[in-house]
């Protein structure tokens, strides 16, 4: 949706429209809309089209973490859509205390739709379990939520294109801890690039909210000589969980 679609949305919205039927086509063209095959359709003249809640800044304000799933099912924003098999919107308890976000799905991930169902998943389940916080209690979502390409990292367009589903997430979940999980996910959180070791083992904030950036599971995997401070990590999560504050 153009920018000037959206503005316009947004105004009927405040005027108390929650619904809008069109009489011209948004868009000149398909190609104009930069439509592909299997996008939904352009709206066209005599459609109806339910407004969707816009937040400030633009973005759709869904309502639910269902109504965030529904709508990484059919998104289409970035090339990652075209090679899944599933989404991965993520998965959890919706009122949890810590969550977590990893950096997007694998094989078994897309296979499945699930988060961190191989054995990163696994190795993270035994981290929970050390800090008495079971995968049931927690939320788990990830920065994109569909598979790159042979696993490669998320690109930027990638990320930005997921950033609003996670950033609403993040706030319909409301946890008390935040726990990232390696580089890719502390950059997303925070918006700058810089080596894991440098942001690891201290308290950060994303709007507010205690954030704790530590070793991606399938990194100790590779590298086991981390468990050590990404233990460290955790148990400051899990004292952040039982503070007060
Ligand atoms: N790695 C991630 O970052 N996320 C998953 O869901 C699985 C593996």
């Amino acid at each position: 949706m153009t920018e000037a679609a959206r503005g316009w949305l947004a105004l009927q919205q405040d005027l108390g429209g929650d619904e809008v039927i069109l009489d011209r086509p948004m868009v000149a063209t398909p190609a104009a809309s930069g439509w592909r095959k299997g996008a939904p359709p352009i709206p066209g003249p005599g459609m109806v089209i339910t407004l969707p809640q816009l937040a400030f800044g633009g973005e759709p304000a869904w309502e639910s973490l269902e109504t965030v799933a529904a709508a990484i099912a059919e998104c289409r924003r970035c090339p990652l859509c075209e090679g899944r098999t599933k989404t991965v919107p993520g998965e959890g308890n919706p009122s949890a205390r810590l969550m977590l976000v990893g950096e997007g799905p694998g094989e078994n991930e897309d296979l499945s739709g699930r988060p961190f169902v191989g054995r990163a998943g696994e190795l993270l389940d035994k981290i929970l379990a050390l800090i008495e916080a079971p995968r049931e209690t927690v939320f788990i979502a990830n920065v994109v939520k569909c598979r790159p390409p042979k696993n490669r990292a998320p690109l930027p367009d990638e990320r930005e294109a997921c950033r609003p589903y996670l950033r609403r997430q993040i706030e319909l979940v409301k946890p008390k801890v935040l726990l990232a999980l390696g580089s890719t996910a502390a950059e997303a959180l925070l918006g700058v690039k810089k080596p894991l070791i440098e942001l690891r083992n201290r308290v950060h904030r994303w709007d507010g909210i205690p954030l704790i950036i530590t070793y991606h599971p399938a990194a100790l995997l590779r590298n086991p000589n981390w468990k050590r401070p990404a233990w460290d990590d955790v148990r400051i999560a899990r004292q952040l969980i039982d503070s007060d504050s």
